[in-house]
C-alpha cells in the first residue's frame, strides 16, 4: 500500500464512520457498540472540542483506517492534566499491513507538539490484536480496568496501556 496519512476532515467523517461500523459489527475488539454515522464520527473525532488530533491513512483516495488523540472528555473517566487517550482503527481486510504503525508516526508528532505527556491506550481485555499492537508501538501495561461491562452486561476488562511521549 502506498499510504498517505493526513488531518482528518469533516468530508471524510462518512468514510470513517462506514470504516468503524465494519469494525463493531464484527465485535469483540472495539469499546464502541453502537454504529456511527457521519454526524457523530464527526463529534467524536474531528470536532471534539477535547481533540488533540485525527489523522486519516488513505490508499489511493480510500481511507483505510484512522486514529483519534484526544484530552480527557469522559467525566466518568477523567485522565490526569497532560494526558490524552487514543483509538485505531484499520479498515476490515487490511490490517497488519502497516496502517496503524503509519497512523502513530503523525500522532505522537501530534502529540509532542501539543505538550502531551502521556497518552493512555484503554484496551479490551479480549482484543488480543489490538493489545498487540499497542505493545509494538511501546505502550506498557499501567492498569486494569476489572469487569466493564458490554450493553448486553457480559463484563470485560479493560486493560490499560501509557506511552510517555517525552522517552
Ligand atoms: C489494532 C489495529 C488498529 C492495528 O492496526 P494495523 O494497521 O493492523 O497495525 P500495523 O499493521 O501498523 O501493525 C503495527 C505492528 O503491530 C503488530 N500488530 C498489529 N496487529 C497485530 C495483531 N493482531 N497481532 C499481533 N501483532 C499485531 C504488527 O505486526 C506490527 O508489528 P511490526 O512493527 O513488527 O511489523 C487494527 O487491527 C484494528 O483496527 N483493529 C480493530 C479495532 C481495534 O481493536 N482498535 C484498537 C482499540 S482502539
Amino acid at each position: 500500500m502506498a499510504l498517505v496519512v493526513r488531518p482528518a476532515r469533516r468530508s471524510d467523517a462518512a468514510a470513517m464512520a462506514e470504516l468503524i461500523n465494519a469494525i463493531i459489527a464484527i465485535g469483540g475488539t472495539t469499546a464502541y457498540e453502537e454504529s456511527f454515522d457521519a454526524e457523530s464520527m464527526d463529534a467524536a473525532y474531528i470536532s471534539l472540542p477535547q481533540l488533540v488530533s485525527c489523522f486519516v491513512a488513505e490508499d489511493d483516495g480510500e481511507v483505510v483506517g484512522f486514529q483519534g488523540l484526544m484530552r480527557s472528555f469522559d467525566p466518568d473517566d477523567p485522565l490526569p492534566d497532560g494526558w490524552a487517550t487514543i483509538g485505531t482503527f484499520a479498515r476490515v481486510g487490511l490490517t497488519q499491513r502497516g496502517v496503524g504503525g503509519a497512523l502513530f508516526a503523525a500522532t505522537l508528532e501530534a502529540a509532542r507538539a501539543a505538550g502531551i505527556d502521556v497518552i493512555d491506550a484503554t484496551i479490551r481485555a479480549d482484543n488480543t490484536g489490538g493489545l498487540a499492537f499497542y505493545s509494538r508501538q511501546g505502550f506498557v501495561d499501567y492498569d486494569r480496568l476489572v469487569g466493564v461491562p458490554l450493553k448486553e452486561g457480559k463484563p470485560v476488562d479493560r486493560i490499560r496501556k501509557r506511552f510517555d511521549v517525552a522517552r
